[in-house]
């Protein structure tokens, strides 16, 4: 067996997989997140360690023989600042990457690096999320702190840290700090200097399946595992969801809708300039790379809607309702913005609006609407991956604009693609637990052992009507960004 490790933001989700790839057995442990101020979003890494520790512990106490669990890889929430001392402790507690508190800091970023080279050394926009703006945060307001620090890793590193004692970060994750040259793979000088962070203060960089050493004796005892198990670096949650999808050639696109959604392609080349528009990442396959758009509000916009207008029926009674409309929602029109947006709008003031509501629609019609709405906002990516090249003509949907058969086609005729569902979808988790198996020497690389561990389902083809008809739609839905800006 091996175990991937899902350090998610709510929970931490261990599978236990067998060498066919069949999950056996799964645990999860959450955590507190905490909120101390408007913006601000922290948890104790501690609290993470302990709950890895102890979903292990549930996974192992009902093995016959833990020796059969041969390897471990992570995939972490990205972004996340862990500040350690010299003694590699955490020096504070970690700031996530949905805390919105560095917005002056993007700013500096900006003006001492200049946005051209911003973008050509790191291939993204300097967003709030990321983790350098995090730093010169700390630097800025709690400089004794600061002073103390000797490096910095990400959630899931520190969690490996504590498990083998390595103390690195794999190419993935530092992809997301805004201090890696993404493209050369390397910590990027220029980044450091004209920010002022001193370049020791980053990690040894490894690949997503390197081996960065064996259970500690101490977490062996604790957790059941056998101090032979091995560890492997792991990767970001998107790089390790589109691992456990599949993506792992040119033209496959992933489309994952969880409260927020994801459109994500493989790039065999990091050279490609997208001026910040989209984010641009190291794959965990060692030479890839690849462009992700997202969007904040994608199935949190239709839980919103149901709690707020559809509370007393299910989601599948209201999905029927939405069958019920026609394409197009009957002339309503859904902007998915209600907290905001990513791609292609960076922008947190923004904000939602149903546009065309008349006397005759129903609750089917605004519903419909919103899951209109949300995947012309996912196609607002695919649109950009397209403009600069890219081909898209089949995507693997997940998350739960993958549970309705009706989104499903929605999304296909929005997308003008074949979307396919995964058949035993296990998210970024299974992206780790394949990275285990590539670095245990079971398969060759990430690709070979996809074949084995990732199964596509039900496939859905774009109905010319349809797509005639979205594409005109969309045209519209583009426009209301700019119009919107200016009064909300
Ligand atoms: C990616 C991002 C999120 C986190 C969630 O840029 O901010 O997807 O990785 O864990």
């Amino acid at each position: 067996y091996v175990l991937g490790v899902d350090l998610g933001t709510s929970a931490v989700k261990v599978l236990l997989v067998s060498k066919i790839g069949d999950v056996v057995d799964e645990a999860s442990e959450s955590y507190p997140l905490y909120h101390d101020q408007p913006g601000y979003s922290e948890q104790d890494p501690e609290d993470w360690v302990k709950a890895t520790k102890t979903a292990i512990k549930i996974l192992t106490d009902k093995l016959e023989d833990n020796t059969a669990i041969k390897g471990m890889s992570f995939s972490g929430q990205m972004h996340g600042l862990v500040l350690l001392d010299k003694d590699k402790k955490p020096l504070r507690r970690a700031i996530l990457w949905n805390d919105t508190r560095t917005t002056e800091e993007c700013r500096e970023i900006e003006a001492m690096v200049g946005i051209e080279t911003l973008h050509s050394e790191t291939k993204n926009p300097a967003l709030e999320g990321f983790t350098l703006p995090k730093i010169l945060w700390v630097k800025k307001h709690e400089p004794d702190i600061f002073e103390q620090a000797d490096v910095f890793l990400l959630p899931k590193d520190y969690v490996r840290y504590r498990i083998s004692g390595d103390v690195s970060m794999d190419y993935s994750d530092a992809a997301g700090t805004l201090l890696l040259n993404v493209e050369k793979k390397a910590w990027s000088t220029i980044m450091c200097e004209k920010t002022g962070v001193d370049i020791n203060l980053c990690p040894a960089l490894v690949g997503s399946y390197d081996h960065t050493g064996t259970v500690r004796e101490e977490v062996a005892s604790e957790t059941g595992l056998s101090t032979d198990c091995q560890v492997f670096a792991g990767g970001a949650d998107n790089a390790c969801g589109a691992i456990g999808a599949g993506i792992l050639q040119d033209g496959l696109t992933l489309a994952s809708t969880g409260t927020s959604g994801v459109v994500l392609s493989y790039e065999e080349t990091g050279d490609k300039d997208f001026a910040g528009q989209v984010h641009y990442f190291n794959h965990g396959d060692p030479e890839a790379y690849y462009t992700m758009g997202v969007t904040l509000a994608a199935g949190y916009s239709l839980s919103w809607f149901k709690d707020t207008f559809a509370k007393e029926i299910s989601f599948e009674e209201l999905v029927a309702e939405a069958h019920a409309s026609t394409v197009g929602a009957k002339g309503l029109l859904y902007t998915p913005y209600i907290v905001g947006e990513r791609t292609p709008y960076p922008d947190s003031q923004i904000r939602a609006s149903f546009i065309g509501a008349h006397a005759s629609h129903t609750r089917g019609d605004f519903a419909r609407a919103v899951i209109e709405g949300i995947t012309f906002s996912l196609n607002e990516s695919v649109h950009i991956f397209r403009a600069k090249g890219k081909t898209i003509n089949k995507v693997v949907a997940s998350g739960g604009g993958a549970k309705s058969d009706l989104w499903l086609q929605i999304q296909a005729d929005v997308f003008d693609a074949e979307v396919v569902t995964l058949q035993n979808e296990q998210g970024p988790g299974m992206g780790a637990a394949i990275l285990a198996a590539v670095g245990t020497g079971w398969f060759t690389d990430l690709k070979s052992c996809a074949k084995t561990f990732v199964h596509y389902g039900k496939s859905y083809q774009p109905v010319e009507e349809n797509k005639q008809a979205y594409q005109q739609l969309f045209s519209l839905y583009q426009q209301v960004y700019n119009q919107t800006k200016t009064i909300s």
